[in-house]
Formats: structure tokens, C-alpha cells, sequence
């Protein structure tokens, strides 16, 4: 699908309008479905949880958010066969890792930040103690609740096995955790020092997100390395466009505190490349992320679709 947003000066044509509306039925309709199961998570309490833990690490799940990575997660189940029901549990652990990421890089010791997802961050309303915990709580439930659920839904044991190994890679030092190191430390800024801070603080979540998905489904080696490389280049296309919000776009459209990157001197793609490379990169991202679906079973519309989607984005 070619660009819909770059194309608004009239060349849009009807067959790029219906794969389009297409592309954004989807992603709503999964939307629902995704949010629909995280009040439903949310409402269960076990009495062993302190109310103002519980209170903390709902307010951030239902916090909203664009819940790319558990649409990831059960796209790919879909992909190789295995339906939303059953995908949930893996694709509810992205976001609970995903949402502890956030309300951690919110801390004052990280980005120090006020705003997110529209709304006061989890340090703001609950105090850094219980925002760490929260963080720190749903970190581990990402893996405990997809251990107690998958396999009542039938999922074999070796695939939940090799799903979560992966989960636990992306969020390890070689993945998140190390790529938010990089993404403060003072080291000199090289041409590839935003590739890596891409990478390891952002695309290997996205990459791990589908590609566990389809391993639920029993996905072989070819399909998972397509998935992966199609997750890396999404990932990285979608740091340098969230790297190029940061500059443009105002805390009304993204729901955070627009200009933090300059103000903290941050090595984005924008400080090393400039705005107009740097937009050129999130469309050569975005067009090697679709090639990277060629070889792939079945359909890959709406993953094409949500490259073009993402890259558009204003928020
Ligand atoms: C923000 O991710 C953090 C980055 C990895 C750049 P999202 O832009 O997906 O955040 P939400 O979930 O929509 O709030
Ligand atoms: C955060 O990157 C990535 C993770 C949370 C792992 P940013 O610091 O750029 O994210 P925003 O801009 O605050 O959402
Ligand atoms: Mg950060
Ligand atoms: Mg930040
Ligand atoms: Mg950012």
C-alpha cells in the first residue's frame, strides 16, 4: 500500500482508499478487542494485591495508548491459525511490559516527565515508590499470567516455552533495559548510536510482539525470521518517527511532553541526521519492513497496512 497521508494532494486512488479502510477497520476492531480484555483483566483482584498497587498498575493499563504491540502479538497468532481468545494472555504480556517501560522511563531518575498517554504519569498521582513497583509488578505478571493461561487454552508447552524466552530477551540488558542505558548514557554520538538505541529500547518488543504470536501457531523457522526482521525495521521506522514527534507535534496530539529530546540532549535520529534524513530513514524502514513480509504465508495486509500507518502517524 502506498502512502494514503503523503498523497492527499489528489492521487489517491479508490482502490488505495478501500485497502486503506480496509488497514483501519482492522486495527480498530482489534483495538476493541485488545482494550475490551485489559478492563476485563483489570476488574479481577486478588485480595493478596494492595489496593494502591492494583489502583497504580490499572491506571496505566487503562490509560489508553495506540496498544501496537498485543495487535502485533495477535495478528501473528492469526496468522498461523490460532485466534484471538486464545492469543490474548501472550498478547496482554506485551502491553503489561510495554506499559512498565513507560511509566519507568517517566521516572524523575529517567525522562522525568509529567504527561503521558494524557494524563499525569504514574509517579505523578501514586509517588516514584509505588510507580517502580508497578512497573515492577507488571513485569512479572507478564510472564505469570500467560504461564497460568495459555496452556488451559490449549497452546502446547514448547511453544509457550519459546514465546516467553523470547519475551524475557527483548526485555533483558540486551533488549529494553539495555537500550534505555544507552539512551542515557553520555557516550559520544555516532552515526549508529540511534540504530542501536532504536533497536534494543524499541524494535525488539515490536519484533518479539509478532513473532511470538506466530509461534503460538507453530510458525517454522523462515516465517519467524521473516516476522523478526519485519518487526526490527517497523520498530526502527517508528523510534525515528516518534524521534521526529518529539520536534514537530504538541503534548495535545501526543499525549507527552513534546521538545524532552533536545532539552535532554538525547542522540535521536533527528540529532544525528537532521529532520529531513531523518524522515527519508523512517520511509526506507518502513519499505524494508514490508519486503521483509514477501515470503510469508497467507494474508500480510494489515501488516503492510500498519508500516504505511505508523510512519504517517501524528501521534
Ligand atoms: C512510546 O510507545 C514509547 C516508544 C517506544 C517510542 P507508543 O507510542 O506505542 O506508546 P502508546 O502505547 O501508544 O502510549
Ligand atoms: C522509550 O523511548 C522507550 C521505552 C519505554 C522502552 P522514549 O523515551 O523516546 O519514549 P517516549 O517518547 O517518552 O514515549
Ligand atoms: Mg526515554
Ligand atoms: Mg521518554
Ligand atoms: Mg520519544
Amino acid at each position: 500500500m502506498k502512502s494514503l497521508f503523503r498523497k492527499r494532494e489528489g492521487e489517491v486512488s479508490p482502490s488505495d482508499m478501500s485497502t486503506f479502510g480496509n488497514f483501519a477497520r482492522q486495527f480498530a476492531e482489534i483495538r476493541a478487542f485488545i482494550d475490551r480484555g485489559i478492563e476485563a483483566f483489570c476488574g479481577e483482584s486478588s485480595p493478596l494485591v494492595p489496593p494502591r498497587l492494583r489502583d497504580s498498575m490499572a491506571y496505566s493499563l487503562l490509560a489508553g495508548g495506540k496498544r501496537l504491540r498485543p495487535a502485533l502479538c495477535l495478528k501473528g497468532a492469526e496468522l498461523f491459525g490460532i485466534e484471538g481468545e486464545r492469543a490474548f494472555p501472550l498478547a496482554l504480556s506485551f502491553e503489561m511490559i510495554h506499559t512498565a517501560s513507560l511509566i519507568h522511563d517517566d521516572l524523575p531518575a529517567m525522562d522525568d516527565d509529567v504527561l503521558r498517554r494524557g494524563k499525569a504519569t504514574n509517579h505523578v498521582l501514586f509517588g516514584e515508590a509505588t510507580a517502580i513497583l508497578a512497573g515492577d509488578a507488571l513485569m512479572a505478571l507478564a510472564f505469570e499470567y500467560p504461564l497460568r493461561e495459555l496452556p488451559e487454552k490449549g497452546i502446547a508447552p514448547e511453544r509457550i516455552c519459546s514465546a516467553l524466552s523470547l519475551l524475557a530477551s527483548a526485555l533483558g540488558p540486551s533488549g529494553i533495559c539495555g537500550g534505555q542505558v544507552l539512551d542515557m548514557d553520555g557516550e559520544l554520538l555516532s552515526e549508529e548510536t540511534p540504530w542501536r538505541i532504536a533497536r534494543q529500547k524499541t524494535a525488539v518488543l515490536l519484533s518479539a510482539a509478532v513473532t511470538t504470536g506466530a509461534i503460538l501457531g507453530g510458525a517454522d523457522e523462515g516465517a519467524q525470521a521473516s516476522l523478526r526482521a519485519y518487526g526490527n525495521h517497523l520498530g526502527t521506522a517508528f523510534q525515528i518517527v516518534d524521534d521526529i514527534l518529539d520536534v514537530t507535534s504538541t503534548a495535545e496530539e501526543l499525549g507527552k511532553t513534546p521538545g524532552k529530546d533536545a532539552a535532554q540532549k538525547k542522540k535521536t535520529f533527528v540529532a544525528v541526521y537532521g529532520m529531513e534524513k531523518a524522515l527519508s530513514l523512517a520511509s526506507e524502514q518502513t519499505a524494508l519492513a514490508v519486503t521483509a513480509l514477501e515470503n510469508l504465508p497467507g494474508d500480510t495486509a494489515f501488516f503492510s497496512g500498519l508500516a504505511d500507518y505508523l510512519t504517517e502517524r501524528t501521534f
